[in-house]
């Protein structure tokens, strides 16, 4: 296993459209074992294969619970809405508030390529979708309404205008 380096914003790649997987093999299983790896050391909620250079349909969600893998995901189920402060490990520091589902579900294939199905809420729920974006090369700056200022992220209390 290894720590993968994580692409910044302003690099292309992270604007590219992914390719799905098609071969469900030990390479695979490799980059998955590194992208948890790369996403423990870095703390995050979610991290996407573009974000280490990888152009393929592959992302891994951890909002505490452990590790979900998604592979070739899609959303196909969402429910009320949520606004809060969204980042990302590509763009450390800055924070954005960004309007999302309250609830997901999504369709996606796991690391042997068997289909399932995932329902998130909350934070797991933006997560999905700030994930799966990534693999259309979608940023979750494109979607803010605006950027939230240090005292806001220090004091947790911002309005969600
Ligand atoms: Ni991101």
């Amino acid at each position: 296993m290894a720590i993968r380096t994580i692409v910044k914003f302003g690099e292309d790649i992270l604007d590219k459209q992914c390719r799905p997987v098609e071969k469900f093999d030990e390479k695979l299983f490799e980059l998955l074992e590194d992208m948890k790896e790369t996403l423990t050391d870095a703390n995050g909620a979610g991290l996407a294969a573009p974000q280490v250079g990888i152009l393929r349909q592959i992302c891994i969600v951890d909002v505490g619970e452990g590790p979900i893998e998604l592979i070739n995901p899609e959303i196909i189920h969402t429910q009320g809405e949520q606004n809060g402060a969204e980042g990302c490990l590509s763009n450390p520091g800055q924070y954005g508030l960004v309007k999302r589902p309250m609830q997901v579900t999504v369709k996606a294939q796991d690391r042997n390529g068997n289909w399932f199905e995932k329902t998130g809420e909350g934070l797991c729920a933006r997560a999905f979708c700030h994930e799966i974006d990534h693999l259309h090369g979608i940023l979750f700056t494109s979607k803010m309404s605006r950027l939230l200022t240090q005292e806001e992220l220090e004091t947790g209390e911002y309005t969600d205008d």
